[in-house]
């Protein structure tokens, strides 16, 4: 590792609720940040509002379920900025219904923006941090892919893949300084959960021990913690961030 120049992190679906708060943390913390977006007119107005905040971010436009388009947004930032250090699988959608009622373009959907995404983004990055011997991967998942939920079986299944995706990665990658982590948010204030019916939302809230919904800014401090170099020795692992609301 080049210790001079600044680390890169690399945060798809960085314009949503918890994109800005780990964009925003891991460029408080030093990173040179990278923000993914695939929506160009609201990528533009998040620019703005972050400007308005201090923060200027470098945005690559791909979208993350496209493999071709993956690979040109990942070798365009290696030649322009270096090298990805830490990569935050973050993008993700919902398309929630009973299973019986649910369609194949919505199932198709769900897997292809949080799953196939983990893998090609991962595997843009992967060979090039192994002759580094350096990186940290991050996958955001959820607490429905270690619980389950009612209208959710598309999600939960994406979501729940991403952590054996974590734990065959990190096994397969450790020896070469590269450590790959779950995080599983519970529910949290974001527009994706506010989106959620107030009656059924209110129902879960009141599910949660902690009796509140997260913050954005709690998940973008474990992920804080996960980028930093001194957690070399933690890999495989699926944090449960949820306020105590599926214990196991
Ligand atoms: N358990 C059992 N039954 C339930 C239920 C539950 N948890 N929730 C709803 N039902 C039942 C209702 O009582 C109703 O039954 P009847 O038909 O007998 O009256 C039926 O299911 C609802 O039927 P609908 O036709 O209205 O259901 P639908 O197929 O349109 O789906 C739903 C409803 C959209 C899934 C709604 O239940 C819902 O929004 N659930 C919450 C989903 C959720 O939590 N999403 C999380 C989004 S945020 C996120 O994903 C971030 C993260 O990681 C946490």
């Amino acid at each position: 590792m080049d210790t001079n120049r600044k680390y890169v992190a690399l945060v798809t679906g960085a314009t949503g609720g918890l994109g800005t708060a780990i964009c925003k943390r891991l460029a408080d913390d030093g990173f040179h940040v990278i923000a993914n977006y695939n929506n160009k007119e609201k990528a533009e107005k998040w620019r703005e509002k972050m400007k308005g905040e201090g923060y200027d971010f470098d945005m690559h436009q791909a979208d993350v379920g496209d493999f071709e388009a993956v690979g040109k947004m990942i070798s365009d930032i290696e030649q322009s900025i270096g090298p990805i250090d830490v990569l935050v699988n973050n993008a993700g959608i919902t398309r929630d219904g009973q299973f019986r009622k649910m369609s194949k373009e919505n199932w198709d959907a769900v897997i292809r923006t949080n799953l196939d995404s983990v893998f090609n983004c991962t595997r843009h990055v992967i060979n090039q941090m192994m002759d580094r011997n350096y990186g940290r991967i991050i996958n955001i998942s959820s607490v429905n892919g270690q619980r389950g939920q009612f209208g959710q079986a598309n999600y939960s299944a994406a979501k729940a893949g991403m952590h054996g995706f974590t734990k065959t990665l990190a096994m397969e990658v450790a020896r070469k300084g590269i450590t790959v982590n779950t995080i599983s948010p519970g529910y949290i204030a974001t527009d994706m959960v506010m989106a959620v019916a107030e009656e059924v939302r209110n129902k879960i809230v009141s599910e949660i021990p902690v009796g509140r919904l997260g913050g954005t800014e709690e998940i973008a401090h474990l992920v804080s913690f996960l980028a930093s170099k001194e957690t070399s020795f933690i890999t495989g692992a699926n944090y449960a961030i949820n306020g105590g609301q599926h214990v196991y």
